[in-house]
């Protein structure tokens, strides 16, 4: 297998070799394992992976999901589609900065995605290294957010263009989630910062130093919020990848953000992804 890191700070692609065979070969499934620890996302092309082998891939890592709003392929549960047609619709969620599901309470660890069709040109996505992220901030803010949480909502993402009964009913289903804003990675050790697009504010601002008047002052509280998940758009922790069909992305969801660029309209675009169910997230 040969490798390749794509920047300093995060990615790699490896070549020559096909996901596939890793379904029964322990050697090649650690050896993948091992560069997406160390490289955060990774990074194939020409894959031939049918749809069931792409969920036996991403099935060796742990149990996969389904997604509220986003379907799924209905031969192979666990495979979600994600498919922008020429009159853009359905919406484009994904062109933020986040990761995968973190408004559940155990969000998904990993994820495995492979296109199935995109534009000649366009419809790239780029990730974003949040180990580093928190790595870089100045001591005094690490100290500031040092045991703070906060909410992470698919009312306020997913939901947020539908009519109010319908956002209800999946608020009500998938109700907010709460995390430490700096996690911890359950296998590397490394601390992670962890607010994105879904994150809506703090849950434990509030102290009563800070609060004099009713809930008036929470000085400084969302603009620190909003500085800290635009830590993901510094160009230096990021990598773009370019989509070819068959090409694959695996990247762990915990250590990277991620953001799928929407400058496609009115091309085609159609990716499957496979989440796989990770535990919850702690400092
Ligand atoms: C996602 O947000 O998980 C999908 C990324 C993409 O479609 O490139």
């Amino acid at each position: 297998m040969q490798f390749e890191k794509l920047t300093c700070n995060i990615g790699a692609e490896l070549k020559d070799v096909q996901i596939r065979d890793a379904i029964d070969s322990d050697d090649l499934f650690s050896e993948i394992h091992r560069h997406l620890l160390e490289n955060k996302v990774i990074f194939f092309r020409d894959q031939e992976l049918t749809p069931a082998q792409h969920v036996a891939f991403a099935s060796r890592f742990g149990a996969l999901e389904d997604h509220p709003v986003a379907g799924s392929d209905p031969d192979n549960p666990g495979l979600v589609n994600i498919f922008k047609d020429e009159t853009a619709t359905p919406l484009y969620y994904e062109n933020n900065w986040h990761a995968d599901v973190t408004w559940r309470e155990n969000p998904q660890k990993m994820a495995v995605l492979r296109c199935v069709q995109c534009p000649e040109v366009g419809g790239d996505t780029m990730w974003s290294n949040m180990t580093k992220a928190y790595e870089d901030l100045p001591q005094h803010i690490k100290q500031q957010i040092d045991g703070l949480y906060a909410r992470h909502s698919i009312e306020a993402s997913f939901g947020a263009a539908m009519p109010i009964e319908k956002r209800h009913a999946l608020k009500a289903q998938f109700p907010d989630a709460e995390h430490p804003v700096v996690v911890t990675h359950p296998e590397t050790g490394e601390e992670v910062l962890y607010v994105s697009a879904y994150t809506t504010h703090f849950t434990n601002f509030h102290t009563p130093d800070n609060v004099r008047y009713g809930n008036d002052f929470t000085p400084g509280h969302h603009s620190l919020l909003l500085d800290l998940v635009r830590r993901a758009a510094i160009p230096e922790y990021q990598v773009r990848w370019r989509w070819t069909p068959n090409s694959v992305a695996i990247w762990d969801n915990t250590l990277t953000q991620h953001y799928a660029v929407a400058d496609y309209p009115p091309s085609v675009r159609q990716m499957q992804r496979a989440g796989v169910i990770g535990q919850r997230p702690v400092r």
